[in-house]
């Protein structure tokens, strides 16, 4: 049977890895992976879909698979469903040679990518990403984490995958809001680092039935820009900051509605809030733009007092020693790191905002 290439994605961060992108990968992921034993994290929304065919394709190359079952959603993410997969694992005897691999969403992944760094101090780890979100973003940088009460993310490790398999086929069963939602990270990458990716929300092709060969070019044009991205910067100590865009405000939001709008939706303000202190800072005026993305993703309307969000702005996790690390734009692909912005730009800002919604 005559094959397509794959198209590979290398990052170069403290480990080197590559990000595999096409069709029908699992015999492929099942070969690459070279630890005997897997656990196969997923969730109960993905793994009924996918998981079967993926622990054949394991089992025939003389693997021995476990897998673990985590109920869909954010939720999941938490130090009790934490706690029960590596108590699981000890259960059934999981050592230091097995490999923990993720089939999922960013959720899946983030837990998952945690149990592999703490499990005996650290075993293998590859990524399967299932959501749009995932593919593009969430599984590429060796970021991990649990959520705990007092904030989201708080508790992770860095730890880098051996390898992610991005099967875009996984694509077809997305619904188009979890799609979008995912979009919103891409259109970031665009504004940030590659300017075509712009135009694909308005490609026919950009749908989770899309055409699975012009999906994987998008998707990898995007997995580019984060693997490059994390290859110069992994720990964020500068230039991985440039990914915050439109997330200072993002993060508020979601804070400020106690996680009831959803993050693609969130960060689709944020990018507009962005493009409006760009300009008003003199910068170019991409406002035009990134209300092109808020038209195709269609966010649920924002009716908040700037008063809520302040406090989290001053707060976010990312800020240190209170100066807003804010992430602008003085042209498509030339982000900046400003660290002072004043509270009059931010409210002036949310006014925009609120107007233009
Ligand atoms: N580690 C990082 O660098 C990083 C970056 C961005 C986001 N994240 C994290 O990622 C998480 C969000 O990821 P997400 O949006 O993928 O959420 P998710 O994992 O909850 O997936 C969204 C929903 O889609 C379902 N789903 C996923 N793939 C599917 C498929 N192929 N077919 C049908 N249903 C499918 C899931 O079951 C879930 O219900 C957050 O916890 C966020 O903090 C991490
Ligand atoms: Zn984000």
């Amino acid at each position: 049977m005559a094959r397509r290439e794959p198209i590979v994605i290398k990052v170069e961060a403290s480990s080197r890895y590559n990000i595999t992108i096409d069709s029908n990968l699992n015999q492929y992921a099942a070969q690459a992976i070279s630890e005997k034993t897997i656990v196969l994290i997923s969730d109960n929304q993905v793994f009924p879909i996918y998981g079967k065919n993926l622990i054949e394709a394991l089992e025939a190359s003389a693997k021995r698979v476990f897998s673990y079952i985590i109920p869909a959603g954010e939720k999941s993410k938490s130090a009790e469903q934490y706690l029960n997969l590596l108590r699981q694992m000890v259960n059934d005897g999981i050592d230091r040679d097995s490999a923990v691999l993720a089939l999922g969403g960013g959720v899946v992944g983030d837990l998952a990518g945690f149990v592999a760094a703490s499990y005996m101090r650290g075993i293998s780890f590859y990524q399967m990403p299932s959501s749009l979100l995932a593919m593009v973003d969430a599984s590429i940088g060796g970021k991990t984490a649990i959520n705990i009460p007092e904030g989201k993310n708080l508790v992770g490790a860095f730890w880098q995958p051996k390898e992610v398999f991005i099967d875009i086929d996984f694509l077809a069963s997305l619904s188009q809001k979890e799609f979008k939602l995912g979009a919103a990270e891409h259109f970031k990458h665009g504004l940030i680092a590659n300017k075509d990716i712009l135009n694909d929300i308005k490609d026919p092709d950009f749908k989770p039935s899309g055409n699975k060969k012009r999906l994987a070019k998008m998707v990898a044009k995007s997995a580019a820009v984060k693997a490059a991205i994390v290859s110069i910067d992994e720990k964020e100590q500068g230039k991985r900051a440039f990914l915050n865009l439109g997330h200072n405000i993002a993060h508020a939001i979601e804070a400020a509605t106690n996680h009831t709008v959803p993050h693609g939706d969130a960060v689709a303000y944020g990018l507009l809030f962005d493009s409006f202190l760009s300009y008003k800072r003199g910068y170019k005026d991409l406002r035009a733009k990134t209300i092109e993305f808020l038209e195709y993703l269609e966010p649920i309307s924002m009716d908040i007092e700037f008063d809520r969000l302040e406090p989290y702005l001053a707060s976010d996790k990312k800020t240190k020693a209170k100066i807003q690390h804010f992430i602008l734009l003085e042209d498509l692909e030339k982000p900046i790191i400003v660290n002072d912005i004043s509270p009059t730009e931010l409210k002036t800002a949310w006014q925009y905002l609120k107007e233009i919604r």
